[in-house]
């Protein structure tokens, strides 16, 4: 399936305005896509197959694969140095761009691209589209000011699957190098509580060949951060999410986590049509198999499972004490 699970929407947010003079986004020029060479499991990061059943994929990571031409990672690094000027900073990351989907049409044409669309469904192995909020799509993280900083802290994401693409050229960095933890987020629990990283011997450093290659993540079941710099330099790179047009799966996010960081003239909106989304699709899912019972239990369970998401997003709208997760927790 490629096409969009919400259409990206005819409006901007208040306080976004399209970026004039870029070029026009053409998959024939800008993308050279390619199938990663292996993709490894959850399985294989100590996940049991019942915590596996209910998430979007058991896909974990997959290795660097091309996404963009030469044409097309020039011109992608041009609208990132173009977003820069609208980076802010959070717990976590130190410079980052969210919503640059809404002012570069560029950018949004790339995330949204039918055909690596149908490429990502490929690598996770089951039905995924561009991602139901448009902030989180085409996010971009830049080098820290600070070099002691991590580009972003060990974490796992707000949301189930996404990938990371170099957008600058990883060869010309000394550091900041994308890791991930081959072992599972409870694990990292335990290592986080004793102010611990994960062991050197179960980080893995994907190798990328350029700008424009990508990795495929299940960013909410993998532990991974961007590294630190050892030498200052332009360290630009991209995630773009996905969601699994499986409504009836987990929702697999953290979308409270949003608040912290988002325009509220952007991030609700989003949120709210999100969860009507999955609400929707599972209450017409009720309404096409719900079988005659006396067992007014298991139809009321029913019930609560298709509005559940719409229940818990009105409640974290309305939460007001809200951290940040990461598993760096007493440093900032
Ligand atoms: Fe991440």
């Amino acid at each position: 399936m490629t096409d969009a699970a919400i259409a990206f929407p005819d409006e901007l947010p208040a306080g976004f305005q399209w970026f004039e003079n870029e070029p026009a986004f053409d998959p024939a020029v800008h993308l050279a896509l390619e199938m990663p060479e292996t993709v490894t499991h959850l399985q294989e990061f100590g996940y049991s197959d019942k915590e596996i059943s209910r998430k979007a994929t058991s896909v974990a990571v997959s290795s660097p694969f091309r996404v963009l031409s030469s044409e097309g990672a020039v011109a992608l690094l041009e609208v990132a140095r173009s977003l820069r000027q609208h980076a802010i900073s959070c717990e976590r990351i130190e410079n980052m761009v969210r919503g640059g989907c809404y002012r570069s049409r560029f950018l949004r044409d790339l995330c949204i691209d039918p055909s690596l669309t149908e490429l990502m469904c490929e690598i996770y192995q089951t039905d995924v589209a561009p991602h139901t909020m448009p902030l989180h799509l085409g996010h971009m993280n830049f080098s820290p000011d600070d070099l002691s900083k991590a580009v972003d802290k060990w974490h796992h994401d707000t949301l189930p699957l996404d990938t990371v693409m170099m957008v600058s050229d990883p060869a010309s960095l000394d550091g900041g190098n994308f890791e991930y933890f081959v072992g599972t987020k409870q694990e990292m629990e335990v290592l986080a509580e004793k102010g611990l990283p994960p062991p050197a011997d179960r980080v893995v450093a994907p190798h990328f060949a350029g700008p424009g290659y990508a990795i495929a993540l299940h960013g909410n079941m993998v532990v991974h951060r961007g590294g630190p710099l050892n030498k200052p330099g332009e360290r630009i790179s991209m995630v773009n999410g996905y969601v699994s047009t499986n409504t009836a799966l987990d929702d697999q996010h953290r979308h409270v986590d949003l608040k912290l960081v988002d325009p509220p003239e952007a991030l609700f909106a989003e949120w709210a049509r999100h969860a009507a989304w999955r609400g929707k699709s599972r209450l017409e899912a009720l309404l096409n198999d719900l079988e005659f019972t006396a067992d007014h239990e298991i139809v009321a369970a029913r019930l609560e499972d298709a509005i559940a998401d719409v229940q818990q997003a009105i409640v974290e709208m309305k939460q007001n004490d809200v951290e940040m997760h990461h598993y760096e927790r007493g440093q900032k």
